[in-house]
C-alpha cells in the first residue's frame, strides 16, 4: 500500500528539484492517479494504441513546465493482457517520450499481469513498496520472484511504507531481504521507509500531493529523503546530472 502516493510525491520532489518528470499511470487494473490529482482525463494510455495519437495528445500537466501525467484506463482487458504487437506500438511511442524527460516514473499495480511485468522490465530502476504486514512481505516477495524468473531482473529497491519507526522499516526490509537471499540468491537494496502519517490520507482527500500540501510532515520528509537517494542513483548513471545540485530549490532542508 502506498505505491501511487509514492510515485506521485517522488515525482513532485524531483520536479521541484528542477527535473522534468513524467508520471505514468500503469496500474491498468486500478488506475487512480487521476483521482489523487483531482483530474478528469479526456484521453488515456489506451488511446495511445490508436494510430495518429501521439503522447502529447494524451498527456496532462500536473504543474507548469515539467511535471506531466499520462493517465491510464481502468478495467480495459486488452490492456491487461496485451499481445506483443500492441505492446510494441505502446513502447515505441513511449520511447519517443522517454528522451524528453529526466525521469519517467511508472506507477504499476500490485497484480502480476503480463502487462505489468513487461512495463517493469523496461525500467532502469524498480522500487517495490511493502508495509510491515506479513501479507505485504509475501506479495513483495512474489513480485520479485516472478520478475526475476521471467525477466532475469536482479536489481530491486525496497521501500517500507506505513512504519511506526525507522527500526520497524529496517526490520521489515531485513525479513524480505533474507527471503530473497535464501530462496532466490538475490541481494535487494534498501531504499528507505515512510512513516505512517495522518497527513497522507489528508492529502489524498484534498487531492493534492502530500509534498505540496504538507511538505514538513513526517511522511513528506521521508519521501523527500527517498527522492534524494533516487536522484543520487540517477546521478551515478548519468554523471552530468550529478554535477547539478538539483535538490537545492526544495523548501525542506535537513532531509538525511
Ligand atoms: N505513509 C502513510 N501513512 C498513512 N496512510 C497511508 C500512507 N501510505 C498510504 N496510506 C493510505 O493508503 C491509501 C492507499 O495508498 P495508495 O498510494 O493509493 O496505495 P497503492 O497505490 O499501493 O494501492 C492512501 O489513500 C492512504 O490513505
Ligand atoms: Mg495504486
Amino acid at each position: 500500500m502506498g505505491k501511487t502516493n509514492l510515485a506521485l510525491n517522488l515525482g513532485y520532489a524531483l520536479y521541484k528539484a528542477n527535473h522534468s518528470v513524467m508520471l505514468m499511470d500503469c496500474d491498468i487494473g486500478l488506475a487512480n492517479l487521476d483521482i489523487l490529482l483531482g483530474l478528469v482525463p479526456e484521453k488515456n494510455i489506451h488511446d495511445l494504441l490508436q494510430p495518429g495519437i501521439a503522447p502529447r495528445d494524451v498527456i496532462l500537466h500536473i504543474e507548469k513546465n515539467g511535471f506531466d501525467f499520462l493517465p491510464a484506463a481502468s478495467g480495459i482487458p486488452d490492456l491487461l493482457e496485451m499481445d506483443e504487437d500492441l505492446q510494441s506500438i505502446l513502447f515505441e511511442k513511449m520511447n519517443v517520450m522517454l528522451g524528453a524527460y529526466d525521469f519517467l516514473l511508472l506507477d504499476l499495480g500490485a497484480g502480476i499481469s503480463k502487462t505489468v511485468l513487461s512495463f517493469t522490465a523496461i525500467t532502469h530502476e524498480r522500487i517495490v513498496v511493502i508495509t510491515p504486514e506479513p501479507t505485504s512481505l509475501t506479495d513483495g516477495y512474489a513480485m520479485i520472484k516472478v520478475m526475476n524468473s521471467e525477466y532475469g531482473i536482479k536489481n530491486f529497491h525496497i521501500v517500507v511504507n506505513q512504519v511506526a519507526s525507522q527500526d520497524e522499516g529496517k526490520r521489515s526490509f531485513e525479513r524480505l531481504s533474507a527471503a530473497c537471499q535464501k530462496f532466490l540468491g538475490l541481494t535487494v537494496q534498501y531504499l528507505g521507509f515512510i512513516r505512517s502519517d495522518p497527513a497522507m490520507p489528508e492529502a489524498v482527500v484534498r487531492q493534492v500531493p502530500l509534498l505540496k500540501l504538507s511538505p514538513k510532515s513526517a511522511a513528506a520528509r521521508d519521501i523527500l529523503a527517498l527522492a534524494v537517494k533516487l536522484k543520487r542513483m540517477r546521478g551515478e548513471r548519468l554523471p552530468l546530472l550529478a554535477e547539478q545540485n538539483v535538490l537545492q530549490n526544495f523548501p525542506v532542508n535537513n532531509v538525511e
